[in-house]
């Protein structure tokens, strides 16, 4: 069954199911540098479908999100071990950006993680990359780290992160 999250005019944000997978893999190889093997998408929506969520305009898929769960260390508290979300890849394809799709995505993973009893939320990205970072800014991320040489073309990350609750 199809959970409907939030509509944005003519956009349906949703969680992802098996059948939206391939769409998901197309907008990947369309936006971003970082691909992933089919298992690999299988796992994530398997393991938290609550944070593995699309964006659908009339049927065609023009968005996604999806997140995995770790332990670990916390971004925040000194010695904390913590349980945390961690977004492993958005996108929106490029001629449907700027009308809050992102935003949405975001906002819905939120909701996903903490449903999970996530404590914490981070993610990495490019440090040139100034849309997504403001993006996440504006959602109340705060750049934690710089990973130096994170990618595999030797650029720099920003691992940012929020506390939640
Ligand atoms: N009219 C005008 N502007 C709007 C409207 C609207 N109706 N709605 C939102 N906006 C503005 C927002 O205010 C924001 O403005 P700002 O950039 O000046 O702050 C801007 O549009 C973008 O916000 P959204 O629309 O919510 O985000 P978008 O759908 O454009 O998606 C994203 C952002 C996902 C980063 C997109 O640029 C993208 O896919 N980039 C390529 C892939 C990428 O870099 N992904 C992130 C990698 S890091 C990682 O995956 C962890
Ligand atoms: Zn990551």
């Amino acid at each position: 069954m199809q959970v409907i999250l939030r509509q944005l005019g003519d956009c349906n944000i949703r969680r992802a199911e098996p059948s939206d997978l391939i769409p998901v893999m197309e907008i990947n190889l369309k936006t971003l540098p970082e691909h992933y093997s089919d298992y690999f998408y299988e796992s994530l929506l398997a393991e938290i479908p609550e944070a593995f969520i699309v964006a659908e305009i009339s049927g065609k898929h023009v968005g996604y999100i999806m997140c995995k769960t770790e332990y670990g260390f916390s971004n925040f508290k000194k010695l904390g071990f913590v349980k945390k979300g961690h977004v492993v890849s958005i996108a929106v394809l490029d001629e449907y950006r700027k009308k809050g799709i992102g935003k949405a995505l975001v906002e819905e993973s939120v909701n996903g993680v903490k449903l999970k009893k996530c404590d914490e939320f981070y993610l990495e990205v490019r440090c040139s990359n100034n849309d997504a970072v403001r993006l996440y800014e504006k959602l109340g991320f705060v750049i934690r780290q710089k990973l130096n040489a994170y990618y595999r073309d030797g650029e720099d990350a920003y691992l940012m992160a929020i506390e939640l609750n």
